[in-house]
């Protein structure tokens, strides 16, 4: 201890791999004033070890220990009258041993107060839960250095503050990049569950009170006897941390596992089945939170195959669920295949046209999950008008932690601010304000029932989600579960200190960088409500515009040579807007009063439409790729800036990530910026597109042992072209002499780091070599590899400061491996202060 106090006294940490995220209770400096504000001893008014309020105790053991070096005692019997303890418990609890609370205001369900004044310090909680909460909540404070004396009451906006994981039986994460899941191997409950106990315990820090643990595409052998008792030792883990499970069902399993000859929800021999499941999950999970069902969607089977109605789907389950206490989340994620030819189809209108007839059909412990916009967790989406729709019916809002579409935590984008602005959208229900907010949480059309959840998709990796700076966005999830008022700035400082320290610079940084991450994405990925223009065919992450259109998923741009964007008018569209109340669809019916952020979601424009910014479409395009890019190179050189004051194992894991992203920021504004220009014809008035003065492409080097190769889609090359080994065990090599003015340069290499391969490539000037690496991102990236030459594979590394005379020649020696032919596709030699 002593050596870690004079290592954070420095300002040198030892290395940290961030297991403990927020809760690593980091050393800090204390003065005899500090020591004077410590508790004495601690009360936790619950003897038994499983219970939250024993844990509460043990966690304050912990961080007084970690966090400022004295041992404190815990008892749980007696209620100290010292003057310097620390008292949790639930009011009955504390009532009981230590007699009549004065002052404290009425708790709601999981409420607690806090009282920090007078060295006398009481948490209780209207529950057990709850007092762990306030527990964790003082913790934040002590870890933080504040000592500040409080005393507030605080109660969640809505009881329904959950979390998903769309965890596989084999052990796979759909859309996970924290690595395999803690949950599931080869078919079953991992035996060993300490990862599962890490993670509740981060999630009931945050107040997050159930977690659904596998994945929404979901595969009946979870029922399984054995894997029934499995999930009871995920429960018992979960329990005392006062975290609830929940587990996704597949429709179809009364057929495909039960062995019935049907699934329809209204047969009786069905409903038999199913409830006699529950119950046997319930014996085994007494308190489980209740069942999350994806129906009639994407593939997965649901009622429409009986011509039942997805309420009669949801119902089945509501049914089941009823005797034992238990919750249905039903997935409004449902839509069909679709034909772009028809100028009024469009996927965004699937949600309120299925549930809209049904409101008030679903029994009361039904919750409709409604994804924030009406796609598919896009960069920027209006927020889903079925908040709108469903009057008589308990919703919950569904958000995404792990960033899907969203760079896939190699680029960093910190998400509250997006969040924020759809919880705070008004959709003006009958002409009265109806924040999206107000209406999840159940306040706004008097539902017991509402509240929000995140599909987190945590990892066996020790940063969990797959990068360090991603975790803040689980932090601040739970925060807005619990209040979605909570200020983005405010939670990511606390998040910060707690995961870094208290150094202001480091602070100051994070902060800046983390509040640009998500204007900065989506600049360089989709501007103007176009979404983010990502393969959607295939890895979700790197750019392939073109993808969007042409097929049956409802992403569309219809973009051509002189216009983009869905028409979504009811006047001569899609009718989408008509979806919302009138106050808000005449907002966005009108093109004058459209957003500009949101104009090609709702209109179809050509390419010199003027914006309310005064812009073009294009031109705004072209600079936003710029804008966005530039962004992304601070990231870098601000972190940079941050060396000696984080340890060197954060440090380096962040620093990859940063680097990576300042090169694969310009991969996509380069593919962007290039497609619509191909596809427009229209100059940028700026001259940077098609204008690369400082780049000498593969292609036009003198090669040996390398040729050209075609790349699609074409704008994920420069030139559209770029060159791979001749043969998988052909050593490539590409040269040019050097026309550039005598100089410092950096120089940058883009290449193609592909799945299923690790090849070398090695820069030479005059033979003296200069840089080198090894295409290895899938070791240390989080995002989904690809195995082709395309936006998600192309990569660039940056070599600073290389002295370079005119006539040098300079040679890249490429040796491939497995699969990947060590692919280049051009370099670039930049002057300081361009990126080119
Ligand atoms: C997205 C995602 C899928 C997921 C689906 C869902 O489309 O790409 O992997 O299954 O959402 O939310 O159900």
């Amino acid at each position: 201890m002593r050596v870690l106090l004079f290592l954070a006294s420095l300002g040198l940490v030892a290395a940290e791999n961030g297991l403990d995220g927020w809760l690593r209770y980091a050393p800090l400096p204390c003065s005899q004033q500090c020591k004077s504000k410590l508790p004495a001893n601690i009360v936790a008014l619950n003897a038994t070890e499983t219970s939250p309020v024993y844990v509460a105790g043990t966690e304050l053991q912990q961080g007084l220990e970690s966090i400022y070096g004295t041992k404190t005692g815990v008892s749980h019997d007696k209620c100290k009258s010292s003057s310097s303890s620390v008292v949790v418990g639930t009011l009955e609890q504390y009532r009981k041993t230590c007699g009549a609370v004065k002052d404290i205001p009425d708790l709601e369900e999981d409420g607690f107060w806090i009282d920090t004044r007078n060295n006398r310090i009481r948490i209780l909680g209207s529950n057990e839960k709850s007092v762990l909460y306030g527990t964790f909540e003082y913790l934040s404070m002590l870890a933080q250095g504040n000592f500040s004396e409080v005393a507030y009451a605080t109660n969640p906006v809505a009881p329904i503050r959950w979390v998903n994981q769309w965890d596989n039986m084999d052990g796979s994460i759909e859309r996970g990049y924290g690595g395999p899941s803690i949950f599931f191997k080869n078919g079953a409950i991992v035996d060993d569950l300490t990862r599962v106990k890490q993670y509740a315990r981060l999630l009931a820090s945050v107040r997050v009170n159930a977690v659904v643990i596998n994945n929404v595409n979901a595969n009946a052998t979870l029922l399984t006897p054995t894997n029934i008792k499995g999930l009871a030792r995920v429960a018992d883990v979960f329990r005392p941390y006062g975290i609830q499970v929940g587990v996704s069902l597949n429709f179809a399993s009364p057929q495909t596992f039960g062995g019935l000859d049907t699934y329809d929800p209204l047969d009786a021999s069905v409903i038999n089945w199913w409830s006699n499941i529950t119950d046997q999950i319930y014996d085994e999970v007494p308190d489980m939170a209740g069942y999350l069902i994806k129906a009639s969607s994407e593939g997965q089977p649901g009622p429409e195959t009986y011509n039942r109605t997805l309420a009669d789907g949801a119902n089945l389950f509501a049914h089941a669920l009823e005797p034992h206490g238990g919750i249905v989340m039903f997935r409004a994620f449902v839509y069909n295949q679709l034909n772009e030819s028809n100028w009024d189809a469009d996927r965004a209108n699937a949600a309120v046209n299925f549930f809209k007839e049904l409101d008030g059909k679903f029994e009361e412990n039904v919750v409709v999950q409604i994804k924030y916009g009406p796609i598919d967790f896009q960069v920027r989406e209006p927020a889903s008008p079925l908040f709108a729709n469903l009057l008589n019916t308990s919703t919950a809002i569904e958000l995404q932690v792990t960033q899907e579409y969203l760079g896939q935590q190699s680029h960093l984008l910190y998400l509250p601010p997006l969040w924020k602005g759809i919880f705070d959208f008004d959709l003006r229900v009958d002409e009265k304000p109806s924040l999206v907010r107000d209406v999840y949480s159940g306040k706004r059309f008097n539902r017991k029932l509402g509240g929000s959840t995140a599909v987190v998709n945590v990892g066996t990796n020790t940063t969990w989600l797959g990068s360090h700076l991603a975790m803040s966005n689980l932090y601040a999830y739970g925060r807005l579960a619990w209040d979605p008022t909570d200020d983005s700035e405010g939670m990511l400082q606390d998040w910060i200190r707690l995961t870094f320290g208290l150094d202001k610079t480091v602070l100051n940084a994070i902060t800046k960088m983390s509040m640009e991450s998500w204007p900065a994405y989506e600049n360089y990925s989709g501007n103007l409500g176009i979404q983010t223009l990502t393969d959607i065919l295939y890895t979700h992450f790197g750019p392939n515009p073109a993808s969007q259109d042409n097929n049956g998923w409802g992403q569309w741009t219809r973009a051509d040579h002189t216009s983009i964007g869905m028409d979504r008018t009811v006047s001569n569209g899609t009718g989408f807007s008509g979806q919302y109340p009138s106050e808000v669809a005449s907002v966005y019916e009108n093109i004058e009063t459209t957003p500009d952020n949101l104009l090609l979601w709702f209109h179809h424009v050509d390419y010199t439409h003027r914006l309310h910014s005064g812009k073009t479409v294009i031109q705004h395009f072209y600079d936003a790729h710029y804008d966005g890019a530039d962004t992304a190179q601070t990231f870098l050189t601000q972190w940079e800036s941050l060396k000696s004051k984080i340890d060197k194992e954060r440090y380096e894991h962040v620093l990859r990530r940063f680097e990576y992203q300042a090169g694969h920021s310009i991969v996509w504004r380069d593919a962007i910026v290039d497609f619509y220009h191909n596809l427009s014809g229209i100059a940028d008035t700026s001259k940077r597109v098609d204008h690369h003065p400082w780049r000498i492409e593969a292609e036009s080097m003198y090669l040996d042992g390398y040729e050209t190769y075609t790349v699609s889609p074409f704008e994920t090359a420069s030139g559209a072209i770029a060159i791979v080994t001749s043969s998988n065990d052909t050593v490539g090599t590409a040269t040019t002499k050097i026309k550039f003015p005598s100089g410092t340069y950096d120089l940058a290499v883009n290449y193609y780091d592909l799945y299923g391969g690790q090849s070398q490539w090695k820069v030479y000037l005059n033979n003296k070599k200069v840089g080198e690496w090894i295409g290895n991102a899938e070791d240390y990236l989080s995002h989904t590899p690809s195995i082709y030459l395309d936006g998600h594979s192309a990569t660039r590394i940056n070599f600073r400061d290389i002295k370079v005379k005119k006539g040098d020649t300079l040679k890249i020696v490429g040796t491939p491996d497995g699969v990947e032919p060590a692919p280049l596709d051009y370099i670039s030699l930049l002057p300081k202060g361009i990126v080119d």
